[in-house]
């Protein structure tokens, strides 16, 4: 490691105190100005270091910076095992995701950018990904699955990522069927699932999980600026969020077929009791959302009291006026 990076370990472990930087030096066993000039690196790197005189160094609570050491000592269970690469900037993760796939990549490997120059969303939509503020990362697992899970999958990753916003904020996030994580009537989450290979068989040799989520976004495009919300959590920082995410995520895929996620998913439903339009192939159909079935497929009664099941995800829902 350079002194820069062990600096930078040091002040992470260390965050509760100042450490002056006689202390950093002698630790690391280089001067004073070699602290200094470490130091300068760590805050050109992004990072607020509070530096007091006769005090010494501490590093901000501020610091929202991405790093793959801070995420991977935060990883447990099933998620230890995952590759985590960390990006400054990338066209789309889930590309990213597919290149790495497609060079022979065999590792269950967790990608996240800083920032997505063409992040891609649902129905060949785009996703507003600006450096700095928000969480854009792409799960890359290896399994057998069924394209037919490919629903069970999108709502395994939004419980995931609920569950990981109430674990680390006092916020109760909403989810819309199928894939939108929504606090105070704006959309702060997308998610993205994507298979690759094997379709002839009828499964996903590769699935990718693109999720992303807005966690200090202001100044939204005007086409989504109505809609769009983030996160905006006192004190949370984006690498507690990923891995929190992922340990969740790693845990129900895992054993996606212990179905207990579900009751979180219907828990946190803002679709369940409401009326809502779906639209399939631009054609717009009125239905009241009566469930969320084991699959995580949409349970609606039709006009004519028809009961049918949305499984689709080619099918878009918004509650009615
Ligand atoms: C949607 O809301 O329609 C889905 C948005 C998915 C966005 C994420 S960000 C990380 C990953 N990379 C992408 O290009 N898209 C997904």
């Amino acid at each position: 490691m350079s002194l820069k990076e062990n600096i930078l370990k040091f002040l992470l472990e260390n965050t509760d105190t100042y450490i002056s930087g006689q202390q950093l030096a002698e630790n690391f066993g280089v001067s004073r100005n070699s602290v200094w000039k470490a130091v300068n690196q760590i805050k050109a790197d992004g990072y607020t270091v509070d530096s007091v005189s006769n005090r010494g160094y501490r590093l901000s609570a501020k610091s929202d910076v991405l790093s793959g050491n801070h995420i991977k000592s935060k990883l447990h269970g099933e998620a230890e095992e995952l590759n985590v690469i960390v990006l400054d900037s990338v066209d789309s993760t889930n590309n990213e995701a597919k290149r790495m796939t497609a060079n022979g990549c065999d590792r269950d490997t967790l990608i996240i950018a800083n920032e997505q120059t063409g992040g891609r969303g649902r129905l060949g939509r785009s996703f507003y990904s600006p450096k700095n503020t928000g969480i854009y990362m792409s799960f890359l697992l290896h399994t057998q699955l069924e394209l037919s899970d490919a629903v069970a999958v999108t709502t395994a990753a939004a419980v995931s990522v609920v569950r990981a916003i109430e674990k680390l904020t006092p916020i109760t996030p909403v989810i819309k069927w199928v894939n939108d994580v929504y606090i105070s009537d704006k959309k702060i989450c997308g998610i993205l699932t994507e298979g690759m290979s094997g379709f002839e068989q009828g499964t996903a040799q590769t699935v990718i999980i693109g999720i992303g989520i807005n966690i200090t976004t202001e100044d939204f495009p005007d086409d989504i600026r109505d809609r769009a919300g983030a996160v905006n959590a006192d004190g949370l920082h984006r690498n507690d969020l990923i891995a929190e995410t992922a340990n969740e995520l790693c845990r129900i895929f895992c054993n996606l077929s212990d179905k207990s996620y579900i009751d979180d998913y219907r828990r946190c439903s803002m679709v369940i009791g409401k009326k809502i339009d779906f639209y399939r192939n631009n054609v717009k159909q009125t239905a009241k959302a009566m469930n969320i079935d084991q699959n995580g497929g949409l349970i609606v009664m039709l006009g004519d009291g028809t009961v049918t099941t949305l499984t689709s995800g080619e099918v878009t829902v918004r509650l009615s006026e």
